[in-house]
This record gives C-alpha cells, sequence and structure tokens, in this order.
C-alpha cells in the first residue's frame, strides 16, 4: 500500500507515462483542487492539474500544504453553490493560518458570478471560467504580484484536446475522456449553457489517442463525457453544425457520435466503454446499433426525461415530447433488450399540475428505471426560466412530488436488482469496500454496484461474480472461478 505523499507522487507520474514526457522543474509551489458537481468538472480538474504540472507546479491531496487551492465549483442548483461558499468560508480559515495561500474558484460558479465573485467573497483571490484554464499559470502570477485576477472568456473553440489530463481521481482503472465542452440546448431551466458556453466538440483523432493512452497506462474503462454526447459532431473545428449543414466535403469526412464511439470501442477490447449524458431529442438508433455490435460498449444509458408531461417539456424547451421519448425508449428496448437505464428528473418545475407530476411517476412505470437522479426544480437567476416563469410549486408541494419519485424509484430498482439474484456478471474491481476492508466492489456492464469478498482479487481485474442478494443500491455475491 502506498502512502497518501507517495500516492500522490505515483499519480503525478501518470501524467508522465500518459504524454510520455518528463516533468519540467518543480518551481516548489503545490496546488490543492477539489472539485464539486459533474462528471466533467471532475475531468476538467484533471485538465487544470496538467496545465500547471507543466509550468512546474506540483499536485497535492493535503491542503495544509497547499500553497493554492482551487475550487471547481457547479452552480446547477441552489444548494450545490451553498456547499460551495461553506467551503470557501473554511478556506478563510485555513488563510488566517498561512496568509501567502492564494484561494481560486474555478467552473461555473466563477462563470456565472464573474468579478462579482471578488466583491462578494473578499477571500477569493482569482475567478476563472472553465474555457480559460490555460491561461492559469498568468493568472497566478498576476495574484502574486499584488492584484486579483479574472478570465471568464468564454471560448468557440476550446476543447482542450491536445492536453493529457493528470489522473486526479486515483483508482488507476476508471477515466473520464471529455469528448464535447458546452451545450447549446437551452433547456429553460439549466445554467449550463450560460457557464460553459457554445457546444464544440473534440477532434475524434486526439480522443482516440487518449483511449490508446489510457490502455497503455492500464485503465480498464472510459466514460466519454459531453453535456449531450449525441449530438457529437467533427468535421473539422469550431462551433457544432447540424449534419444537413455541412458541405458536400465537410459530410464526407464528418464523424458523429456512433461513428466515434465504434472506433472509441475498437482500440482496446479489454477496455469497457461508457458515455454520458445522452440526449432523447438526438439519440438515434444508429447509436444503440453500434452498443449492440461492440461488446466492450456497457450495456448501459442514461437517458433524463425531467418530466414525463408533453405541455411541462415544452416549456423545459427540452425539444421532445413524452411520446417521442417513449418511442426511444422502445427502440432501446428492442434494439438492446437487456440494457439498463437511468434517469434526472425534476419534480416541480413552472406550473406543473398534479396530473402532470403524475405523468411523470407514470414514465417511471412505463420504463422502470435501474436508478435515477432525482431534483426538486431551483430557479437558477438569469435562466430562461427564471425570466419567463413564475417558480410558483410551493416548497412542500416540491417535497413532496420529489419524495414520491424517490419512494416510486427505490421500488423500481429493488425490483430489478433483485432479478439479479442467481445471475453471474463481468464485474470491473474498482476498489475496496468502504464498509468492509474484507470485500472489494466494482460494477457490472449494466452500471450496477456489486460487492463481493476480496479473496486474492486485485483492483482493475475483471471478475465474474454471482450474484446472491441485494439492496436497492448495491448487489451482493461472490466470485466464481
Ligand atoms: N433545478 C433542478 N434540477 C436541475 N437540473 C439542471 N438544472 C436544474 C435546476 N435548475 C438537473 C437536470 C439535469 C441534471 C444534470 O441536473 O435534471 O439533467
Ligand atoms: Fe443543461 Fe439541457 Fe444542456 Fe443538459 S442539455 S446541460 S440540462 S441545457
Amino acid at each position: 500500500m502506498l502512502n497518501t505523499k507517495e500516492k500522490i507522487i505515483d499519480e503525478s507520474r501518470q501524467g508522465e507515462a500518459l504524454e510520455g514526457r518528463r516533468l519540467p522543474k518543480s518551481n516548489g509551489r503545490k496546488v490543492f483542487i477539489e472539485s464539486y458537481g459533474c462528471q466533467m468538472n471532475f475531468s476538467d480538474s484533471e485538465i487544470v492539474a496538467s496545465i500547471l504540472q507543466k509550468d512546474g507546479y506540483g499536485i497535492t491531496k493535503l491542503l495544509h500544504e497547499a500553497d493554492i487551492v482551487f475550487v471547481n465549483t457547479c452552480s446547477i442548483r441552489e444548494k450545490a453553490e451553498l456547499t460551495v461558499r461553506k467551503r470557501l468560508t473554511e478556506y478563510n480559515k485555513q488563510k488566517r493560518k498561512n496568509p501567502k495561500m492564494i484561494i481560486g474558484v474555478l467552473g461555473c460558479m466563477a462563470e456565472r458570478l464573474k468579478s462579482k465573485f471578488l466583491e462578494e467573497e473578499k477571500i477569493v483571490d482569482l475567478v476563472v471560467g472553465p474555457d480559460a484554464y490555460r491561461d492559469l499559470p498568468n493568472l497566478v502570477e498576476e495574484v502574486d504580484g499584488g492584484r486579483k485576477a479574472v478570465n471568464v472568456i468564454l471560448s468557440k473553440e476550446e476543447t482542450y484536446g491536445d492536453i493529457a489530463p493528470v489522473r486526479l481521481g486515483g483508482n488507476g482503472v476508471t477515466a473520464f475522456v471529455s469528448i464535447t465542452r458546452g451545450c447549446d440546448n437551452m433547456c429553460t431551466f439549466c445554467v449550463v449553457p450560460f457557464t460553459r458556453g457554445r457546444e464544440r466538440s473534440r477532434d475524434p483523432n486526439s480522443i482516440l489517442q487518449e483511449v490508446r493512452e489510457l490502455s497503455l497506462a492500464g485503465y480498464k474503462e472510459v466514460t466519454l463525457l459531453g453535456q449531450n454526447v449525441d449530438s457529437y459532431l467533427w468535421y473539422g473545428g469550431g462551433l457544432k453544425k447540424e449534419f444537413d449543414n455541412l458541405s458536400e466535403e465537410e459530410k464526407k469526412t464528418s464523424t458523429n457520435f456512433a461513428q466515434l464511439m465504434g472506433k472509441v470501442a475498437q482500440v482496446d477490447r479489454k477496455v469497457r466503454i461508457r458515455f454520458s449524458t445522452s440526449h432523447p431529442k438526438d439519440m438515434g438508433d444508429e447509436l444503440l446499433h453500434v452498443m449492440a455490435r461492440h461488446e466492450n460498449i456497457c450495456d448501459y444509458i442514461h437517458l433524463p426525461f425531467q418530466s414525463g408531461n408533453s405541455r411541462v417539456l415544452e416549456m423545459m424547451n427540452r425539444g421532445y415530447t413524452r411520446e417521442w421519448y417513449m418511442n426511444r425508449i422502445d427502440a432501446i428496448k428492442r434494439i438492446l433488450p437487456t440494457c439498463s437505464i437511468s434517469a434526472d428528473i425534476i419534480a416541480g418545475f413552472c406550473s406543473e399540475t398534479e396530473e402532470e407530476h403524475q405523468e411523470t411517476l407514470s414514465m417511471m412505470e412505463y420504463v422502470r428505471y435501474n436508478f435515477a437522479y432525482m431534483f426538486k426544480y431551483s430557479e437558477r437567476p438569469n435562466t430562461m426560466a427564471q425570466r419567463k416563469y413564475e417558480d410558483n410549486i410551493p416548497g412542500k408541494t416540491k417535497q413532496r412530488r420529489l419524495a414520491e419519485i424517490i419512494e416510486l424509484q427505490r421500488g423500481h430498482s429493488l425490483e430489478i436488482l433483485k432479478k439479479d439474484i442467481g445471475k453471474t456478471y463481468e464485474v470491473l474491481i474498482e476498489g475496496v469496500s468502504k464498509k468492509s476492508d474484507n470485500e472489494l466492489y466494482g460494477r457490472n456492464t449494466h452500471n450496477s454496484v456489486v460487492v463481493f469478498p476480496r479473496e486474492n482479487y486485485n483492483v482493475g481485474e475483471y471478475v465474474m461474480v454471482t450474484v446472491e442478494s441485494c439492496t436497492s443500491a448495491t448487489l451482493k455475491g461472490k466470485a466464481v472461478k
């Protein structure tokens, strides 16, 4: 077992191994990066670490030895922002002990609040939006010179495609690879189009290269990330265009998401491929057929529906109806009969009636999700919904509707997992169980967590596990030789 310090050095070497380069001479300063929110934020922090490492900074997991603290923030719901503000208060205490410490805010909150952050939160020295990370070394220099630094310029081209991320998550088994940045969908409830800017796709060659390097470094699972992976379209760079708007030449050389998945799956058959997030308006049958053809693409789709009612979906500007969504579910069940499906659901969006809420519940009955991420609607400043609609569902009603959704989902999850008892699944071992050192955990192709006795198995191995029991969130079993 490595101790924490050795582990940090070891992890920073992964970046070196991936790029086949030596690290530049250390400048003696250490950076602590903390990430909140979606997988994309965690992936971005790995890009930030890479940019800083190239400039001679060390990356540490120990707050007390950090010269610089970066918080990569989330704005998706009010609660996420409150959590970050609390953390900043903690850092403030740390800074009193070590006045030279630099505190920077990265990500969506930085982009949303911009320089307001410097005025409101006196302890922040640096505010950097998601497209300005290459500028971080210069911005730190500015702070060294006694100034506060802000760069929140959004880009139409930046994909960080040439940057080999330093893997911070640290199990050496599973990794995220971002394939698009930004979002053009403009769901009325969502801040992401404002904080992450316009949608751009990354060069498929740089994606394939990154996956190859991960495979060489021993990784066994790659998750391709984008706000809407289905609208991935590479035709030579720049802002997203619809396929129909490409020139004949661009059409011939373009790559869509289904084609990208086919290529990524062939890099290494021992590397599992996952992806997130799919959008019901764009998810076509071509992708489902590619998934059916490649065994190492996991049998799992995250397909948020947000609401089961067409009027609410229209107000949300989701670009599909209840019937369209059901049609996509039917296509999944037809082409990938065993595919597990998860969703995002919002309870209590503006003007949602009791009957409309019932349609969300009936959609859950129709699909029977393996699991779901369930939220109360949280009004976000400057979104279309905030400007156009009244947030008029009382807090208590939102809470009750959410509780009904959670309760129904718990039942469905349990029912679906119970059907797995007696079945044997290939599980990729991700780590030692939090509850017991004698147990390991991993996930099966359906993204269900599977816990089983450790015996002589190791993290990073594939093992066949027969399921013996379950809760609504976890399968328990035993490895079979
Ligand atoms: N309120 C509640 N949930 C939201 N989401 C996005 N914006 C909001 C909001 N304002 C949820 C959606 C999305 C997921 C990432 O977060 O369900 O799919
Ligand atoms: Fe937000 Fe909609 Fe884009 Fe998802 S698809 S990031 S919910 S705007």
